[in-house]
């Protein structure tokens, strides 16, 4: 069975446009692959060492928000990626190998040093964030990863580091496959301001957010700019609140009844987003049910506990393969 792998750092709650991207893709996996998703607390670390006091909590937030999306700890392991600590051996391993000028060149890298002024990132640990990664992946000999556009280059690193490890070590052996970047294709899912929704624009419907806020949120959304008044005629493309219609509502002829009312004034904002929300409550009610239940159960512990035992028992198994390609003492 080919194997899978995948992380997310834990810097806050996630919104429904990682329910509606990644995590959809995730779930369809697990039924067919041999899963690790992690949650990548280094990761988190690297990119704000300087504040590390919500990193246990929002650990525990993702936890839920992906058993609540229905990530199931019988069909893939789930655990903390501190947890498992080879990924660090690994780490170290593979830095020796890693030439400087792969990663100063790395696009992400210096758009993020440019963008983000507000973090220091100039330090050596955050220049080997795609190192870390490139660990993560290839402890678990990973076939496919399934992400984002923007972790592109960071996976045609972890491809080049993994040739080069076989190339140096391998003697004639692939010891690492290279990892094959398996894109989320990602419907449309704007924020309450119409622009891609995004924890740092303030803009998100969070996966946890109880119905009645989601109601609250969607009500006051924008929409086509151009219909200021009720009378005026809409245009559905140029409408985030559309978007969303088109994620969640499931209901055919209901979208043709909206998108002509739009279209001709006959209904208002009011009453589509009234459908939008109904649709929102339908599918969120056993997504907060089962968050609900696990956070009530206690047994968040427990699956950490044995996502890290079923992690690291393919993980040691690497590190045996990787001391003994780099000729380290044995004990
Ligand atoms: N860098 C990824 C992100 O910010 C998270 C991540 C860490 C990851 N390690 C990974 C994703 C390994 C895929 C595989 O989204």
């Amino acid at each position: 069975m080919d194997r899978v792998f995948s992380g997310m750092r834990p810097t806050g709650r996630l919104h429904l446009g990682h329910m509606a991207g990644a995590l959809t893709n995730w779930i369809r996996l697990q039924e067919d692959h041999e899963c690790y998703y992690s949650l990548v607390d280094w990761h988190a670390l690297m990119s704000d060492y300087s504040d590390p006091r919500n990193l246990s909590g929002n650990t525990r937030e993702i936890l839920l928000d992906w058993l609540g999306v229905g990530l199931d700890p019988e069909k893939c392991a789930i655990f903390v990626q501190s947890h498992v600590r080879e990924h660090v051996e690994l780490h170290m391993a593979l830095s020796l190998i890693t030439p400087l000028g792969w990663l100063e060149r790395n696009p992400t890298y210096k758009e993020q040093i440019l963008n983000l002024q507000n973090k220091d990132l100039s330090t050596y640990g955050f220049l080997g964030y795609p190192v870390l990664m490139a660990s993560d992946i290839l402890l678990y000999k990973s076939h496919r990863v399934p992400v984002g556009e923007d972790q592109s280059a960071h996976l045609e690193l972890s491809r080049e580091i993994a040739r080069r490890f076989n190339h140096l070590y391998g003697e004639g052996r692939e010891i690492f496959p290279e990892p094959e970047t398996l894109l989320t294709s990602n419907p449309k899912i704007p924020g309450t301001d119409g622009r891609k929704m995004s924890k740092s624009y303030g803009n998100s419907l969070d996966i946890a957010d109880e119905i009645q806020v989601l109601d609250k949120k969607i009500r006051t959304m924008v929409t086509d700019p151009a219909r200021e008044r009720r009378t005026d005629p809409g245009d559905p493309e140029k409408c985030p609140v559309w978007d969303l219609q088109k994620f969640f509502n499931q209901d055919r002829s209901q979208m043709e009844e909206i998108a002509s009312g739009c279209g001709s004034a006959s209904i208002g904002c009011v009453d589509c987003k009234k459908a939008l929300i109904a649709c929102v409550a339908e599918r969120m009610a056993p997504v907060h049910d089962r968050r609900r239940r696990f956070e009530a159960s206690g047994d968040l512990s427990d699956i950490l506990v044995d996502g890290a035992k079923r992690a690291r028992a393919f993980a040691a198994r690497t590190i045996s393969e990787v001391y003994a390609a780099l000729r380290m003492p044995k004990i």
